[in-house]
C-alpha cells in the first residue's frame, strides 16, 4: 500500500540545494511512497495569540501533516541550528495546545550543506524538537550531505552513482521505518483516550 509522505524543505531560497536534494530523494524513493510538499513560506510568525482562532495558513499546515502517513524534513543548517522558517512551521504544527499534529508521525531528517559537516548540528537540534513532540525518528542511517553541485542534474537526477546509491538506501530505510511505526501505531497505545497524553 502506498504511503503519503508530506515533506518540508527548510529553505526559502530560490536556488536551494536542499530543494535539489528533496527532488533527488523523491526520484530515488521506492514507489510505495507518494510525496506532497508542505509549504512553509506563507505562514505568519507563530504567536500563542492565534491559538483561539487558528488562521487558514495554520489550519492548512496542520491538515497537511494530519493527512500524511510520514513526514520528511530536508533542510539546511543555519547558524548551527534549524532555519527560522522551518522552526516556525513546526511551532504552528505543534499547537494549539493538545492538538500536536506531529505526535506519533514517523519522521526522517536529512539535509545538505556546502560545508563538511552536512547539517549535522541542525539535525541534532531537530531530534530534540521532534522528541519533545513525540515524533518517532529514523535513527539510522544518518544522512549528512556535503553537497556536490556536479552530482545533481537540474530536475533532481543524481549523476554520481555512489551518491544515488546512498540516497536510495536512505529512502528504502525511511520507507521501512514508516511502515514499522504505522504498524506499531495500529496496535494502539496506553492513554489513547486521554487527550492529556497528546500534549
Ligand atoms: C548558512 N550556511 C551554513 N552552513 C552550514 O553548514 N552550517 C551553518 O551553520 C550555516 N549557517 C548559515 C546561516 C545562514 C543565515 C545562511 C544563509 C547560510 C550555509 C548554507 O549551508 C548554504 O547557504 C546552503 O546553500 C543553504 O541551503 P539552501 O538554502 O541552498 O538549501
Amino acid at each position: 500500500m502506498a504511503h503519503r509522505i508530506g515533506y518540508f524543505v527548510g529553505s526559502l531560497s530560490s536556488t536551494s540545494i536542499n530543494r535539489t536534494l528533496a527532488n533527488a530523494l523523491i526520484k530515488l524513493a521506492p514507489d510505495t511512497l507518494e510525496f506532497t510538499e508542505i509549504p512553509i513560506d506563507g505562514l505568519p510568525l507563530y504567536s500563542q495569540d492565534y491559538d483561539a482562532d487558528y488562521p487558514p495558513e495554520g489550519r492548512a499546515l496542520k491538515e497537511a501533516i494530519d493527512a500524511s502517513d510520514g513526514i520528511l524534513f530536508v533542510s539546511p543548517e543555519y547558524n548551527r541550528s534549524i532555519p527560522g522558517p522551518l522552526k516556525n512551521a513546526i511551532d504552528w504544527g505543534s499547537r494549539p495546545w493538545g492538538t500536536n499534529s506531529f505526535a506519533r508521525k514517523p519522521t526522517g531528517i536529512i539535509g545538505a550543506s556546502p560545508g563538511g559537516i552536512g547539517t549535522a548540528v541542525m539535525q541534532s537540534s531537530m531530534r530534540s524538537v521532534l522528541s519533545f513532540l513525540d515524533a518517532p525518528q529514523l535513527n539510522a542511517p544518518e544522512a549528512y550531505i556535503n553537497f556536490d553541485p556536479d552530482a545533481y542534474g537540474e530536475d533532481g537526477e543524481v549523476k554520481d552513482e555512489r551518491t544515488a546509491g546512498f540516497l536510495r538506501h536512505y529512502m528504502d530505510e525511511y520507507a521501512a521505518f514508516v511502515q514499522r511505526v504505522l504498524d506499531a501505531n495500529a496496535q494502539g497505545h496506553i492513554g489513547d483516550d486521554d487527550p492529556e497524553s497528546r500534549k
